[in-house]
């Protein structure tokens, strides 16, 4: 079954059992790898920003960081917003109705539907950029699953 419809499943009571949800592996896998990253936030964050805009240059004047410390400052939340999430996933009952409203603020920042994939597609690029070979496989896929649940939340409360 997959996470979505665990969350928005029939079965309220399951909704809300988080190890029904994400599992404990991905969580840990997700937490254990994103430490690596902390110390080289800000290189990871200028890798992001340049693939994102590499994959979709539309996407530029959705950022107001036009200039050069701006797109640090906006690196900054990017960071702290994942390690937020990340932490958050320890407790993902309290996290969807963060995520919820998060997702309707996107729709003010023109952020579509579409672009969600995009986003994760860069993501999933910084990590393997700034991770290199502990990047594996089932790393990979911890964070495939927690991007689209995450995005999957934010989209379905905004859309
Ligand atoms: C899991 C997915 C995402 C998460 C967790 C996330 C998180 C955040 C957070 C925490 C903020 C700060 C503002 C606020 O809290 O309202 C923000 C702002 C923003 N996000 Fe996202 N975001 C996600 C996906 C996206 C996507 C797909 C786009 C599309 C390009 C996007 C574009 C933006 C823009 C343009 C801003 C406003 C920037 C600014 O005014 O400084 N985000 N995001």
């Amino acid at each position: 079954m997959s996470f979505l419809s665990k969350l928005f499943g029939k079965k309220k009571d399951v909704a809300v059992e988080e190890k029904e949800i994400i599992p404990a592996k991905t969580v840990e896998l997700v937490q254990t790898s994103f430490e690596a990253v902390k110390p080289i936030a800000a290189t990871a964050a200028e890798i992001f920003y340049t693939k994102l805009f590499e994959l979709d240059p539309n996407l530029k004047p959705l950022f107001p960081a036009a200039d050069e410390d701006k797109m640090k400052e906006q690196g900054n939340k990017l960071m702290t917003m994942l390690s937020a999430a990340v932490a958050g996933l320890s407790n993902i009952e309290a996290l969807i109705p963060v995520l919820q409203d998060l997702g309707k603020r996107h729709v003010a920042y023109r952020v579509e539907k579409s672009h969600y994939d995009t986003v994760g597609a860069a993501l999933l690029g910084t990590l393997e950029a700034g991770l290199g070979d502990d990047f594996t496989p089932e790393i990979k896929q911890a964070w495939t699953d927690v991007y689209g649940l995450m995005a999957s939340v934010m989209i379905e409360a905004a859309y």
